[in-house]
């Protein structure tokens, strides 16, 4: 190994416990996207990256207004215009934290518990955040990067990055590279370093539903007036058949279908029924019996009720017919559906199917598209070989269930691929209560990072 590659990596591992001190100072902004509570954090975040890039050198920092929160951008262009120009993504926005009573420790002062860091965002993403900065830290403070950097993290990607296309749109010049690399997916297990080739879309939806105009008295009422509550979870309960499909008109038109070697590849994934129910400990798995778990979540769409609210929910009891019902319901996607077709396809069935007793509403609360990224290109090479050194292990390439706007819009407003990886883990409780990043894994994956850098330098 040459000496610069290996001044970084023993950079790198000396000033890990500052590097972990900066990610819990991070992770202390409540910068949860979807409150507007929260709006003076979620800038603060923005800030708080800015500060950052400055830090480690880079030019041209700039927090810049979109219709939503900011994008904060920075650039280091010292390697020159023979250089390959490679941008880097990331989120500081993260979800929220309810139900607080769960949290065994509180979810902005990051916590060590054993190996795991404990708090909102660890894992989703800013620990990844974090890692991509360090790993850079580290270079440009021992040698400087064989390539061009450019940043792109922005504050909106837990809500389906609403605003960031029509930023990428204008902002394609400043934007250009060859291509981006993004380390919002995760890996499938500890031992095994992933690189994700494709992520399913997005199409969420608030469904109410309206009965009486006030809440009722159910012994006076309850009997000749539809209960919305009733109205509504007998609309949710239609949206599946007995099989685990789903019933909207022409919901599967355009899915597409896998290849027989798709399907083989998919099949030597470690990610077997066991391990789905190892990950959750429910009873049983639930699905569509044609396909496995794992194409379940990946080359298979689905429909999840998110939430669902209406009546009384208190402690004790109160005999009440409701006057509304609401459900959160959101649709994974798969190429080549579209978010817009899917919402028109809701409608259809809510016009097919709901009784003349209530009045409905369909609202679409974001969308976002599916992807499918290039599995044979510089950056995947650079990288696949970067997780290799780091880990001893050549990385296991897979279709992801979630969600991550920007791929889609990188592609289709700058023409820019996107190389997917990270180093979240399916237990670390994304989204939920308790999240986590796993601190071993954390520092595999700055490593990896680190040997990207030098890859690319080599390729
Ligand atoms: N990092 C996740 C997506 C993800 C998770 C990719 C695991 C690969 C492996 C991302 O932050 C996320 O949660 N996205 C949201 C987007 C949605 C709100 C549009 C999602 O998938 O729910
Ligand atoms: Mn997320």
């Amino acid at each position: 190994m040459n000496n610069a590659r290996q001044n970084a990596l023993e950079y790198a591992r000396q000033n890990n416990e500052r590097f972990l001190d900066e990610l819990k100072e991070f992770l202390a902004i409540p910068s949860i996207s979807t409150s507007p509570e929260k709006n003076a954090d979620v800038q603060r975040g923005a800030e708080w990256v800015a500060g950052q890039l400055r830090s480690l050198g880079m030019d041209n920092v700039q927090i810049m207004p979109t219709g939503g929160h900011p994008v904060v951008y920075g650039e280091q262009l010292k390697a020159g215009k023979d250089a390959p120009t490679v941008l880097i993504y990331g989120h500081y926005d993260v979800q929220p934290v309810d139900p607080l009573d769960l949290w065994t420790s509180d979810p902005f002062k990051g916590e060590v518990r054993g190996d795991n860091l404990y708090a909102r965002g660890s894992s989703d993403m800013k620990g990844q955040v974090i890692a991509s900065f360090k790993a850079v830290e580290s270079v440009v403070r021992t040698s400087g990067l064989p390539v061009n950097v450019k940043w792109l993290i922005e504050g909106e990607e837990e809500i389906g990055s609403l605003n960031l296309g029509e930023f990428i749109k204008k902002n394609k010049a400043l934007l250009k590279a060859d291509f981006c690399i993004n380390p919002d997916a995760g890996l499938i297990n500890k031992d095994s370093p992933t690189i994700t080739y494709g992520l399913r879309g997005l199409a969420y939806f608030e469904i109410r539903v309206y009965g009486p105009d006030r809440d009722l008295h159910s012994g006076l009422f309850g009997g000749t007036v539809h209960n919305p509550a009733q109205a509504l979870t007998e609309l949710v309960a239609g949206m599946h058949d007995k099989k685990g499909r789903i019933t909207l008109p022409g919901f599967y038109d355009n899915v597409r279908k896998s290849s027989k070697a798709e399907r083989a590849e998919i099949a030597r994934l470690p990610t077997t029924a066991k391990h789905f129910l190892k990950q959750t400990n429910v009873p049983a798995l639930w699905g569509e019996p044609d396909y496995t778990p794992e194409e379940r979540v990946s080359i298979r769409p689905t429909l999840e009720v998110n939430g669902l609210l209406s009546g009384f929910t208190g402690e004790g009891s109160k005999t009440v017919l409701p006057a509304w019902a609401m459900a959160k319901i959101s649709c994974r996607l798969v190429p080549d559906q579209e978010p817009e077709e899917i919402h028109k396809k809701m409608v259809k069935y809510m016009k097919k199917h709901a009784p003349k007793t209530i009045r409905w509403e369909v609202k679409n609360l974001h969308n976002s598209g599916t992807a499918i990224t290039e599995r044979d290109s510089v950056g995947v090479e650079a990288m696949s070989k970067g997780l290799e050194q780091s880990w001893g292990k050549r990385p296991l390439f897979k279709r992801e269930g979630g969600s991550i706007g920007v791929v889609v819009q990188l592609q289709k407003y700058a023409g820019v691929e996107s190389v997917l990886t990270g180093f979240g883990l399916p237990e670390d409780n994304a989204h939920s209560p308790n999240e986590k990043l796993h601190l071993p894994t954390w520092r595999k994956g700055i490593d990896a990072f680190v040997h990207f850098f030098y890859n690319m330098g080599e390729l």
